[in-house]
């Protein structure tokens, strides 16, 4: 089995910069070595407070990222005016509130269809394919697949923060089911947010997902490790199918 693609996140490469205001560690340079090591995608969050990702990384990214650039930003027309002027292979909408440490529940596709059909279709005009950050739930699964999205990535937080046990099983199954739920329509399906090398491989196990993002565990364990070992881990551990 091949195991779903990885997408490595480098936000929080450019969160250390950003703590000092210094110049480096570089997130784009991360992002090279990521792909080196095996990385199937580069995901950046270009938030709109600026916290970590820049847009001067983001232009960087798209000359250099010879995999796959994954943009992950709101759904506001400012943003759309970035994507379409940088042009990501993919942009995944997701909420956005400023107060949050990182993104906290998926986007609610059900309530904010109007302004998420705008963004779909502007992004997809430009012929970029479109992913919806979204809680397990069915109705979030449908109204993403109505309102034009190609893509669901499942929001594995609940399941990331469950104690072990009845909880965490009953997550795990929510996700599952999202996921089947996503193929029968149609959707492609990527997962994200929490995973890390002790809790990826039941995800991972779930035969409808396609590409994981993971981001804080993999810059995290990078620390004592370097990227690229910490990148060729979680790679083995997607292709192996669990610890
Ligand atoms: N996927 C999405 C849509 C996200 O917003 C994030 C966090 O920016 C991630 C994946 C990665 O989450 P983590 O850093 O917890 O691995």
């Amino acid at each position: 089995m091949a195991g779903p693609r990885l997408g490595v996140n480098v936000d929080h490469v450019a969160t250390l910069r950003q703590a000092r205001g210094a110049s480096y560690p570089d997130p784009v340079a991360a992002a090279t070595l990521a792909e080196l090591a095996g990385a199937d995608q580069i995901t950046v969050h270009l938030r709109e407070d600026r916290r970590h990702i820049q847009d001067r990384d983001l232009e960087a990214m798209r000359r250099t990222v010879s995999t796959r650039l994954n943009l992950e930003m709101a759904a506001t027309p400012g943003m759309v005016e970035i994507a379409r002027a940088v042009r990501p292979d993919e942009v995944t909408l997701v909420p956005e509130r400023r107060a949050e440490l990182t993104t906290e529940g998926g986007l609610d596709v059900v309530r904010g269809r109007e302004e998420i059909v705008r963004a779909v279709r502007a992004l997809r005009d430009e012929g970029i394919l479109v992913s919806l950050f979204i809680d397990p739930d069915r109705s979030q699964v449908e109204a993403s697949r109505d309102v034009g999205a190609q893509v669901i990535e499942i929001h594995t937080g609940r399941y990331c923060e469950a104690r072990p046990g009845g909880e965490q099983v009953r997550e795990l199954a929510r996700v599952a089911e999202a996921a089947r739920a996503g193929t029968r329509l149609g959707l492609q399906v990527a997962a994200g947010h929490g995973l890390h090398y002790q809790n990826v491989g039941p995800v991972v196990e779930i035969p409808e997902i396609e590409e994981l993002n993971i981001g804080h565990s993999i810059v995290a364990r990078a620390v004592f490790v370097g990227l690229e070992r910490a990148v060729r881990e979680m790679k083995e551990l997607l292709e192996r199918g669990g610890p």
